[in-house]
């Protein structure tokens, strides 16, 4: 695995926890009505960690099942592919939706994923993500329920890695690929 230089810290686990805790009020309020259990779909792999983290704190009934995509972006002039690696086996059909991503960066998969779930009749489909870089957008995508905004910048930790690492980090951060050049003589 490549190593990368963390840079700075971006989202601290106060932070963290704090906004993650307030996610989970807002939406367990939201949801308060549903007559039935509410159905969670968590994007693997990096939204695992803040779903985990969110779930815990619900106060509604949840069923939760999991998809895993892989998506390729493609240049300025095309919107990019979206694969789909592994779908629900739940029954969604006639339930309120909430997926969850760990980041919306240019919106192709979080649309992409939106579009697929309608497919299976749900009553309402919502989104919430921890992380969204809206400088980064090329598909609208609206997002019920966000965490942080970030800057345009690389991120990883809380679930989003760097070739499968660093995600097990618990805060995110702003890093660079190390070059394998010495570090520049401070004074
Ligand atoms: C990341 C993230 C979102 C997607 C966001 O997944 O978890 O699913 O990219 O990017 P987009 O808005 O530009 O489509 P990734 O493909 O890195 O998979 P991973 O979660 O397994 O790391």
């Amino acid at each position: 695995m490549a190593e990368v230089n963390l840079d700075r810290l971006l989202v601290g686990r106060e932070a963290i926890e704090r906004r993650v805790g307030e996610l989970a009020e807002q939406i367990s309020a939201d949801y308060s009505g549903a007559a039935a259990p509410i159905s969670i779909i968590v994007v693997l792999k990096g939204a695992v960690f803040f779903a985990m983290d969110l779930l815990r704190q619900l106060a509604i009934p949840a069923r939760i099942d999991f998809v895993q995509v892989s998506s390729y972006h493609g240049r300025f002039d095309s919107v990019g592919e979206v694969t789909l690696q592994k779908d629900i086996t739940m029954a969604i059909g006639g339930t309120d939706v909430l997926l969850i991503e760990d980041i919306v960066d240019t919106g192709l998969t979080a649309s992409w994923l939106i579009e697929h779930l309608q497919t299976h009749r749900p009553r309402s489909v919502r989104l919430a993500t921890l992380l969204s870089k809206p400088d980064r957008r090329r598909m609208p995508v609206t997002i019920d329920y966000t965490g942080f905004v970030i800057p345009d910048a690389f991120v990883l930790g809380y679930g989003l890695d760097f070739e499968e690492g660093y995600r097990h980090l618990p805060e995110v951060y702003v890093a660079s690929p190390r070059t394998g050049e010495p570090e520049p003589h401070r004074e």
